[in-house]
């Protein structure tokens, strides 16, 4: 059994893109909104949504068109993003959840240490219902916890207090820039889920958890003093 070391207790897990592909999702109905409206969107462009609201998201994407809409539109086509998108979470399985996610989650917990997924998505739970990953997590905050979107840190202070312990403690696992960034801000130690040259403020970027071992991890993150907290 891998011993947590006394200082790193806590595992801090954003959603989309480290837990589970639903980014693919998120885009298949950003898509279908975007075409709606005559926006161009290729795939590439989904990157510059990761970490935004869905507000925030569908800003980004009138803006690519040059389009304007009232506050009554982008709450409508908002709603209607979100409706295309919860069907496609719906039909959503176990298999969809990324390799090695479930045995480094029981690593965890087989540890002594506290799981929270923290995710901008209002969806969040939705998602862990149709995987059946809402019993991996002591902790789950969803997009309506947080008031303050990424950089800012609340998200995963939110997290780090619900599970009793202080940033310095825990662990924040992001597939974003602006996921790493905040991480940095709140104070807490990152690891990077993707590319290292996308993710260059990480401490330590794994390309996912598949063949991914706790041990490596913590011995690899205690080397590291997590960012000095601003502001
Ligand atoms: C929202 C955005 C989505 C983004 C997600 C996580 O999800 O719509 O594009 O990937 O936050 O930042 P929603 O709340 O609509 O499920």
């Amino acid at each position: 059994m891998t011993d947590l070391s006394e200082k790193m207790k806590g595992f801090i897990f954003n959603l989309d893109g480290v837990i589970v592909d639903t980014a693919k999702y998120h885009y298949i109905a950003w898509r279908r909104l975007a075409d709606e409206m005559g926006v161009d969107f290729p795939p590439e462009q989904h990157e510059n949504l990761r970490s935004l609201s869905r507000m925030e998201s569908l800003e980004k994407i009138l803006e690519w068109g040059g389009l304007y809409m009232t506050e009554a539109e982008k709450l409508h086509w908002a709603d209607v993003k979100n409706n295309w998108y919860q069907g496609l979470v719906a039909n959503m399985t176990p298999e969809e959840v990324l390799p090695g996610v479930v045995p480094f989650l029981n690593a965890v917990r087989n540890s002594g240490g506290r799981t929270a997924l923290s995710s901008a998505s209002r969806n969040a739970r939705a998602v862990l219902k149709s995987t059946r990953l809402e019993s991996y997590f002591d902790v789950i905050l969803d997009g309506s916890a947080a008031r303050k979107a990424k950089p800012h840190p609340e998200c995963f202070l939110l997290a780090a207090i619900a599970l009793h312990l202080s940033p310095s403690e825990c662990i924040v696992f992001d597939d974003a820039v602006l996921g790493v960034q905040a991480a940095r801000i709140g104070g807490f130690h990152i690891v990077g889920i993707g590319k290292p040259e996308h993710l260059p403020d990480a401490e330590l970027v794994i390309p996912g958890f598949a063949d991914c071992r706790l041990s490596d991890i913590l011995i690899a993150v205690e080397k590291m003093s997590p960012a000095v907290t601003v502001g």
